[in-house]
């Protein structure tokens, strides 16, 4: 397949995301091991949470769709079953992570992989306190999947983590939900914390103080009714996109803006993109609110440390900001891109060379000189949702129609992608 994008003159409009895609993953899996029926509205339509419903269905949690409505039948702690067949995480780095903590825990043996891109990504940071807890786990070339796990009563640990990930964080908690005692996990700097709040909203007992995490093992679970904000990550499209786009106004109804997702809008504001939340909603820890963006000249930027890891999904759509920005955008402290569905440095390199931008590349960033030109060309997704989307907004404002090969890559998280983006640009 390929997509067609043709230059816009302007984008106008309002649009309603699909629910975020980190706190779907979060609430499908605590609902399924949550006692009772759990009731999930607005939950992401992106191919990745549906993985996880699949993961959780066949682990033997009632799972009914209604549009993006979904209720789940909770089993209970103790109630998963031994899966018929393997477990497929398709695409998705957080279904294989965060549901191999539960899974550690369980008294049967579990396999679970994916497709290619899954099968080369690092898994070693969660074998690693898995195995400290009790669980074996066993890899190809000991750290990639698929993964077998072999369950085992599981003991609580406190765990500093190496790299700042919250899939990894995420998975130590879940394993704590069933450690005899309380779980530490300890991060180097604040990642998103959706499982905190999930785990609060199903009940369990969780403390934050000072980058040290803890959860109390053993505590019941219950199912819920939550709704899940758009997604944050898959609105940057459209706020980079009617940034750039001249004579632009986009209102993007109820967004996620919880303060570990949002440095996106800081970030952006700091360039000076024009960007305002209009509204808050309430009444839930997921915060979220609606937001406006209207074009404007962004001046550029330099992004390392702790900024690096909270725009780390956003990274590719900000490149191409930055060559369009007064004065170039500067990534350091990166090199999690290299293992993201695609090595995203390099598959934002060879599509920024084909449209004849100039990036300077380095073992864990890049340098994107400001005001260049975007040439019309042939592009690749590389089968990556994030690079297909963000050379969509790319082709936007070049010189002319571009072509993007396997676009479908999208609804991995964004499957109304291209429609709404036409939508605006009518
Ligand atoms: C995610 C955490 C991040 C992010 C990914 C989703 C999550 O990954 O890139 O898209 O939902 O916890 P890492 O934990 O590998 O940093």
């Amino acid at each position: 397949m390929i997509e067609t994008i043709h230059p816009a003159r302007a984008l106008n409009g309002a649009v309603k995301l699909p629910g975020d895609k980190s706190i779907s993953h979060r609430y499908a899996m605590l609902a399924a091991i949550a006692e009772g029926t759990s009731k999930l509205h607005n939950f992401s339509t992106g191919a990745d949470c549906h993985s996880t419903l699949g993961c959780m269905q066949a682990l033997g949690a009632g799972v009914e769709k209604d549009g993006t409505v979904i209720t789940v039948h909770g089993v209970g702690l103790d109630g998963l079953k031994t899966p018929a067949a393997d477990l497929d995480a398709g695409n998705s780095g957080s279904t294989i992570r965060m549901l191999s903590g539960i899974l550690a825990a369980q008294p049967f043996r579990t396999r679970i992989g994916g497709d290619e891109s899954l099968s080369r990504r690092p898994m070693g940071r969660i074998i690693t306190p898995l195995a400290q807890m009790g669980a074996i786990i066993e890899a190809r070339d000991g750290k990639f999947p698929p993964l077998t796990i072999h369950g085992a009563p599981l003991k609580a640990i406190d765990y500093a983590l190496p790299v700042a990930s919250a899939q990894v964080k995420s998975c130590v908690l879940f394993a704590g939900i069933y450690a005899d005692g309380v779980t530490t996990v300890r991060e180097p700097i604040v990642t998103r914390d959706h499982s905190e709040l999930a785990l609060q909203d199903f009940g369990a007992e969780v403390t934050s103080i000072k980058g040290a995490i803890s959860i109390q093992g053993r505590p019941t679970l219950k199912g819920r009714e939550l709704a899940v904000p758009g997604d944050l990550s898959s609105a940057a499209f459209f706020l980079v996109a009617g940034t750039l786009v001249p004579n632009s106004r986009i209102i993007i109804h109820g967004v996620g803006l919880n303060p570990t997702r949002s440095a996106l809008l800081d970030f952006l504001a700091a360039g000076g993109a024009r960007i305002r939340v209009l509204q808050l909603a309430e009444g839930s820890r997921e915060l979220s609110g609606d937001i406006v963006v209207e074009s404007a000249r962004w001046q550029g930027g330099l992004m390392e440390k702790s900024v690096t890891a909270a725009l780390i999904d956003e990274i590719p759509v900000l490149a191409i900001l930055g060559a369009a920005s007064e004065q170039g955008l500067i990534v350091r402290d990166a090199a999690e891109l290299r293992v993201k569905e695609t090595d995203r440095i390099a598959t934002v390199a060879e599509n920024l060379k084909r449209m004849g931008v100039e990036i300077t590349v380095r073992e864990d960033g890049f340098e994107i000189p400001g005001k260049q030109r975007f040439r019309a060309a042939e592009l690749d997704s590389f089968g990556d949702h994030r690079i297909a989307m963000a050379f969509s907004v790319a082709s936007l404002i070049a010189d002319g129609p571009c072509q993007i090969k396997d676009p479908g890559a999208a609804s991995v998280s964004f499957p109304e992608f291209y429609q709404l983006l036409r939508e605006l640009s009518a």
